[in-house]
């Protein structure tokens, strides 16, 4: 039996992954999944009986459930706050045994350029021409702290194999079991329902690329099955970084999109649109959300970061979904109402 372990199966994107990684019912993988509330397992393993076992760990990554679980694993897909949080990485550097692989989810806004906010981006970050680039930026870059840690344990442990997984902006509705929504697009409604107004951040110029969460999981479960039957077709540690995206967005276009569904929704009323209102100030949005959250809204939604996935879809991976604007009708629905299903 191949042992996986999954980080983050309660929210978004591990939820999605696990879900599909279920569905795709491998041969020979024996499935557990980490978590830190007990109030998670009835429901992972009702949904899932008999194709997992879940460990909780209360304290979360410092948890000694948690190193155990790492010590058994031949694949560990942490996808559990993994972005941002260093502690976890200390664990499979000191736990992975011989053999194992690590499939890190990171994020591109290690692309973005703080200097450019609200201006579109023509640069496209290949993840095999830019290759060197994306395994060396300066420490300063989001995420960067997380990955040059991750990129080290093949360094101290070269028996021990890691490969990064990239996403951009992740839209539409979790498969995952527990949490099926994200956090940067539903927080636009949001945002303007809190107001009763939709309004831009800045120029709206900014262009960043965007997958769909269907998509993303199709990624982890291409990724997982080429890795059980020829990992010889993939690249690992300073080579094994991967993008994933399946299509591009202007903010001030998907903010004017939303537009629609919020007035249609009664989120907001027709004079309150982003098409009738100026954009936010810091200082505006400072009043409205309090410091801490204004600054990362006004950082997100003025930024750029645009990917190419070639390593990807040279394994077969192409995204199928609708677009990012085709989804926001939903998105605003679901923000006011719930899933239905
Ligand atoms: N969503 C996006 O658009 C997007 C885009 C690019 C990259 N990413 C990256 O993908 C990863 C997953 O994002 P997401 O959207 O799925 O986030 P999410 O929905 O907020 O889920 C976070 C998951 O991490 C778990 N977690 C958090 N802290 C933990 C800890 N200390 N110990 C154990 N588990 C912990 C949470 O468990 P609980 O249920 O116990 O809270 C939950 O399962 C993140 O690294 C994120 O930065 C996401």
């Amino acid at each position: 039996m191949t042992k996986l372990l999954v980080t983050g199966a309660s929210g978004f994107v591990g939820g999605a992954a696990l879900n599909r990684i279920i569905a795709s019912d491998f041969p020979g993988l024996d499935i557990s999944v980490f978590l830190r509330r007990d109030s998670q397992v009835a429901p992972i393993l009702a949904k899932y009986p008999g194709k997992v076992t879940a460990k909780v760990g209360k304290a979360g990554y410092t948890d000694p459930v948690f190193a155990d679980l790492v010590k058994q694993a031949d694949i560990v897909l942490h996808a559990g706050h993994s972005a941002d949080e260093t502690s976890p990485i200390d664990v499979f550097t000191e736990n992975l045994k011989d053999g194992a692989l690590l499939i890190h989810t990171s994020g591109t806004y290690i692309l973005t350029d703080f200097t450019e906010l609200d201006k579109p981006t023509s640069r496209v970050y290949d993840d095999e021409q830019d290759i060197k680039l994306l395994t060396s930026w300066p420490i300063d870059h989001p995420h960067r702290n997380v990955e040059s840690k991750v990129l080290n344990i093949h360094k101290l442990k070269p028996a021990v194999n890691s490969i990064i997984v990239s996403p951009p902006i992740v839209y539409g509705i979790s498969t995952g079991p527990i949490s099926r929504t994200s956090k940067q697009i539903p927080k636009l409604p949001e945002i303007a329902d809190k107001v009763k107004a939709n309004r831009l951040f800045g120029t709206g110029l900014a262009n960043w690329s965007n997958i769909h969460i269907n998509d993303l999981a199709d990624f982890f479960e291409i990724l997982l099955a080429t890795y059980l039957q020829d990992p010889s077709k993939l690249s690992f540690n300073d080579q094994g970084y991967y993008f994933v995206e399946g299509g591009e967005h202007v903010w001030k276009k998907l903010i004017s999109a939303l537009d629609e569904p919020l007035v249609k929704y009664k989120v907001i009323d027709s004079q309150h649109t982003s098409e009738k209102l100026p954009s936010w100030t810091l200082a505006e949005l400072s009043e409205v959300f309090g410091a801490q959250d204004a600054h990362q809204f006004y950082e997100v939604y003025r930024s750029s970061s645009r990917s190419k996935a070639t390593k990807a879809r040279k394994l077969g991976w192409q995204p199928k979904e609708k677009d990012i604007y085709s989804t926001l009708d939903e998105t605003v629905n679901v923000y006011l109402n719930g899933l239905s299903d």
